[in-house]
């Protein structure tokens, strides 16, 4: 066992996994973190859902291939913190507007297929517009703004991970292509080099700022909580650019807007307080009179096809766990199993390396990178438009 230090930079949801799955397979981790509350991992709704959110392809199989693998993780999270992670199968109902709409959904084959009525009794309430729908019984939910990064970081202090918090890295340092250590400020402006031979690169939509060859981009999201007699709402409504996700104790987390143009400008906009307003009355009118308890908003970091970028990158040993746009709280279970064993040299499945592959940071055409923007389109990704009816529905409504 080697125990040569592993500099794990960034401090979020990816960045913490990675440091705990580390540390259980014995190595030496420090984690540098800038500022705690930026990471995505606190911001995120915490859905798990390949099939609702209706990834295609590599993207989906490696959403299925994480979905397996989330209750053996979160077992080992509770069991080295002591703390629950607030993991619930409550499944995931995607209305459609008609049977159409919904038998043309990529995922369809592996969901339900519900009639209004059947709507109806999953989700009592839902506006009279959502005639079909889809229920992915498979997917679910996990509590990561207040369970699942606590008790994380609980699981990595409980392992022995060293926390330098405050700390921002200005700088990877290469020699003949291979890092040799990373260049930092803390937060009284104090430079230091810390010299290492391996990093991971977690940096979520900052990570270009390190690495300006990464094609990776901030995509805001605007979010709002509601409270509600418990029991309210049984399953996660997934709409066409808005979202509801019941918590346990009545809380439900609703998400989220998609504005690209905002790059890293921080803040509530009404625009974007607006948009969700909508998009709730018109997923589950009622739900307007719930009051709202809170307010936040974060960047996800986002890549031209809006895969991750997984494994070694353009510098030998500074190894890449980052642009996991929408979905970092589902796939943080496979990228810390693929970095891990490709970091520690465990054997590799071919399954494993295929997926490397197919996450490599360098896959994107030119023009792709310049574009900047996703080839195709989640069904998530709404923008500020408010959600329109049938009648005025445009085709790219689709994922
Ligand atoms: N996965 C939901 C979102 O990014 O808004």
């Amino acid at each position: 066992m080697s125990n040569e230090q592993v500099l794990i930079l960034g401090g979020g949801l990816m960045g913490l996994a990675i440091a705990h799955q580390l540390a259980r397979r014995g190595r030496c981790v420090t984690v540098l973190s800038r500022r705690r509350n930026e990471a995505a991992g606190f911001v995120a709704a915490g859905m798990l859902a390949p099939h609702a959110e209706g990834l295609r392809g590599e993207l989906l199989q490696l959403g299925q291939l994480s979905l397996e693998r989330i209750p053996r993780w979160v077992a080992q999270i509770e069991a080295d913190s002591g703390l629950p992670c607030g993991l619930r199968a409550t499944g995931i109902v995607v209305p459609f507007l008609d049977a159409k709409e919904r038998d043309c959904y990529p995922t369809a084959a592996f969901g339900e297929a519900l009639n209004r009525e059947r709507l109806e009794q999953l989700l009592p309430g839902i506006a009279p517009a959502w005639q079909a729908g889809l229920l992915f019984d498979q997917d679910g939910q996990i509590d990561n703004r207040r369970q699942l990064m606590r008790s994380l970081e609980s699981a990595c202090v409980d392992r022995g991970v060293n926390f330098q918090e405050g700390v921002e890295v200005l700088d990877v340092l290469q020699r003949d292509g291979r890092l040799h250590g990373v260049q930092t400020r803390d937060s009284e402006g104090q430079l230091a080099t810390l010299e290492c031979t391996t990093a991971v690169l977690c940096s979520g939509a900052w990570s270009a700022q390190l690495l300006p060859e990464l094609p990776v981009f901030p995509v805001k999201g605007q979010m709002v909580s509601l409270q509600t007699p418990r029991g309210a709402l049984k399953h996660v409504i997934f709409g066409p650019g808005t979202y509801l996700v019941p918590r346990e104790d009545g809380l439900v987390v609703v998400g989220a807007t998609s504005e690209p143009e905002a790059g890293f400008k921080e803040g509530l906009t009404p625009q974007g307080q607006q948009h969700l307003n909508q998009g709730i009355a018109a997923l589950l009118p009622e739900a307007v009179n719930w009051p709202p308890m809170e307010r936040w908003w974060g960047f996800r970091p986002c890549t031209p096809d809006e895969g991750p970028l997984l494994g070694e990158g353009p510098i030998k040993g500074l190894w890449l766990a980052c642009g996991h746009h929408r979905n970092g709280v589902l796939l943080a279970a496979i990228t810390t199993e693929l970095l891990a064993d490709a970091i520690t040299g465990h054997a590799t499945t071919c399954e494993a390396k295929e997926l490397l592959n197919a996450f490599r940071w360098d896959r994107f055409r030119d023009d792709m990178i310049q574009n900047k923007a996703p080839e195709k389109s989640s069904r998530g990704q709404a923008g500020l438009q408010p959600i329109k009816r049938k009648s005025d529905q445009p085709s790219t409504r689709q994922p």
